[in-house]
Order: structure tokens, then C-alpha cells, then sequence
């Protein structure tokens, strides 16, 4: 079976046709980076027009590069929630046209299964349950995968998201955006033991769940303070030092958690789960547990439209099509299909 799939929920306009939710036959993705980038963040009105634009160009290049016919497609999945509403509504309208013009079912793709998915293109033995960990620049999750579309939050954060604290930071640093991959990108050049009171919250009545708001906090305080001093602090220390805390604290909750559900299969997902410390991490402590580990490869841990094909192909399989009135949503729960 053959999708078609689109992905518009924030910065990326991305196409792509995937075979039997694992073959990733082509994959398109233009990015508006440079633009937001003047603006230290997304303008939800910029990405809208950006994907307006793009859209068309970038469905006809994935057609281009699989030497596909549309008349070959079997359905069309698209990203209808969790995102910008004005970014969704891009995608799901032009998913929608092809739908009714050539009479093919419609699939809507909830973002985070999507990223959740990135892991079966990654890992063709990959397949559920297991538990996952999803951390993009809006969420922070660890879900319990029992069925490719049968998912349960059991831990996730109470404010800010963990790629969206590495992006708040690295903007009080003065690098560019997105953040997290800059953060990244320095780090090694500093010290991680440089900041070690950084904090990483427990919360009142849940063990498992995240606050990430206080690390920028504690950031903003620090370099306020040294200004008052009259000195300056050292960004490269300051970088490494909350990649170590928050990749600390997400790697020792998710192990703490994978011990008390039971489970010895792990992943990670979502734009974070590109960084490289976060990677190394989490395989190394599941290698000395004897946990089996699975991860994106780089390509498919941002924003795409491979991995929405492939969330497609199993939410097709249980059935779960649209009429073409179904409207997109900034907010929903993983577990509602
Ligand atoms: O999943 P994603 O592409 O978009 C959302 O669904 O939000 O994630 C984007 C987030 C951004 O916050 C970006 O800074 C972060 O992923 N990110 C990284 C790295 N690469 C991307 N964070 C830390 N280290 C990286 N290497
Ligand atoms: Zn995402």
C-alpha cells in the first residue's frame, strides 16, 4: 500500500510516500528556518503563508523523486493536531483536495504518533510495546506504546517542553534558532560540572512528571547576576552545562520509569532525541541494563512527512479514516486517535 503524506503542523512543509508504513519511497521537506530565525522563534502568520507557498512544489518534488503516479496512491495521511492551527490547515486542505479529486480515503495523523513512527522507518525490527520517549519543541512524553495506535501517557511535562527550554536558553546565550541543535553543537567545547546547581524538579504528586521552566530561569538569573558583577559568563560552560542537566534528568526519570513498568525495550523520538548527548546516554545506560534501545536516524528525528506516511499505514489498518469535514486542532491527547 502506497501514501501519500504531508506534514504542516509548525515550520516544516514536508510531502512524502511511504510503502507499507516501513519503505520511505521519497521525502520532501522545506524548511523556514531562515526566516524565523530573524525573529528568535516561529511566527505562527510567517509559517502559514511559507506553507501556502511551498506546499504544491514540495507534493510534486516527492512525486518527482519516487517516479510515482498519483494514480499508484492508495490514501493520503496528513498531520491534523497537535500544532499551529494556521500551519495544520495548510496541509489538511491540500490533503483534503487530493482526497476529493481522486476519491482516495483520507488518514489524519496525529503529530506525535507520527514521531513515534519515525522509529519503525529507523528500525525495520522495531515493533510495539514499548516504552517511548517523545521530546520535540512542544512536548515532552514518556508513553507507554502497547499497539501502534493504542498509546498511554505516563509521564510528561508540567510547563515548558524540553527542546523548547534548550531553544529559550541558547536565545538568552544569543545563538541563533532553533537552539537546541546549537546548544548541542558547543557543548563539547565546555565544561558540564561548570553549573552544577541547575535544577531538575520533582513534582508534587507525580514522581514521574517534568518541569523544565525553572532551568531557564536559572539561566536568565545567572547571567543577570554576573552582570551586576561586571563579568561576563562562559557560553560554552553555560551550553554544556544544561545539555548535561536536562539530558540528566530526562535519561535518569525515563530509566527510573522503564524499571517500575517493567519494560526492557526503550525508545526515543521527537526533534531532541537528535542530540547527541541525549543518544549516547540513553544507549549506553541501556546497554549496562541490558535494555534493548531504539532511536531515529538524524533525517527522520525533526519534522517530516515520512513519518506521518508511516503512522498512516497503521492508523489505516484499524480503520481510522476521515470524512473530508474533519477540522485540524492546536491541542490533543496522544491517546485519542
Ligand atoms: O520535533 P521537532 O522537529 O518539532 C516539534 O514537533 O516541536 O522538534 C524541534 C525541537 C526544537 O526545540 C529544537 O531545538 C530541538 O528539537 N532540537 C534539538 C536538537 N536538534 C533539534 N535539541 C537538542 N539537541 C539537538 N541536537
Ligand atoms: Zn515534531
Amino acid at each position: 500500500m502506497k501514501i501519500l503524506a504531508f506534514e504542516t503542523s509548525c515550520d516544516d512543509t514536508s510531502a512524502s510516500i511511504v510503502q507499507d508504513g516501513r519503505g520511505v519511497l521519497s521525502l520532501c521537506v522545506s524548511s523556514q528556518i531562515n526566516e524565523h530565525t530573524l525573529y528568535g522563534g516561529v511566527v505562527p502568520e510567517i509559517a502559514s503563508r511559507r506553507h501556502c507557498e511551498s506546499i504544491k512544489k514540495v507534493c510534486e518534488e516527492t512525486f518527482k523523486k519516487s517516479y510515482i503516479d498519483i494514480k499508484n496512491i492508495d490514501a493520503v495521511a496528513v498531520t491534523y493536531a497537535p500544532g499551529l492551527v494556521g500551519s495544520l490547515l495548510v496541509g489538511l486542505n491540500f490533503a483534503k483536495g487530493i482526497c476529493l479529486s481522486k476519491r482516495l480515503p483520507l488518514i489524519p495523523v496525529h503529530h506525535l504518533r507520527g514521531h513515534v513512527a519515525s522509529l519503525y522507518i529507523s528500525n525495520k525490527n522495531l515493533s510495539p510495546p514499548f516504552l517511548c520517549m517523545i521530546v520535540s519543541g512542544g512536548h515532552t512524553h514518556i508513553v507507554n506504546v502497547k499497539d501502534y495506535t493504542e498509546m498511554e501517557v505516563l509521564a510528561k511535562t508540567r510547563d515548558d517542553a524540553a527542546g523548547e527550554t534548550f531553544d529559550k536558553v541558547a536565545r538568552c546565550l544569543g545563538l541563533p534558532y532553533p537552539g537546541g541543535i546549537y546548544i548541542d553543537k558547543i557543548s563539547p567545547k565546555g565544561n558540564p560540572y561548570a553549573y552544577k546547581s541547575i535544577p531538575r524538579p520533582e513534582i508534587e504528586g507525580s514522581k514521574y512528571d517534568f518541569s523544565f521552566s525553572g532551568i531557564k530561569t536559572f539561566v536568565i538569573n545567572t547571567i543577570n547576576n554576573s552582570k551586576n558583577r561586571g563579568q561576563e559568563i562562559n557560553i560554552e560552560d553555560m551550553a554544556a552545562s544544561v545539555r548535561f542537566a536536562i539530558v540528566d534528568y530526562m535519561v535518569s526519570r525515563f530509566i527510573m520509569i522503564a524499571k517500575e513498568s517493567g519494560y526492557k525495550k526503550l525508545a526515543i523520538c521527537g526533534g531532541v532525541s537528535a542530540n547527541t548527548l541525549f543518544r549516547d546516554t540513553m544507549n549506553k545506560e541501556c546497554q549496562k541494563l541490558g535494555f534493548e534501545f531504539f532511536m531515529p536516524k538524524l533525517e527522520f528525528c525533526g519534522d517530516n512527512a515520512a513519518m506521518i506516511g508511516s503512522q498512516g499505514y497503521y492508523e489505516y489498518i484499524k480503520e481510522n479514516t476521515s470524512s473530508l469535514d474533519i477540522n485540524a486542532f492546536s491541542n490533543k491527547d496522544i491517546s485519542l486517535k
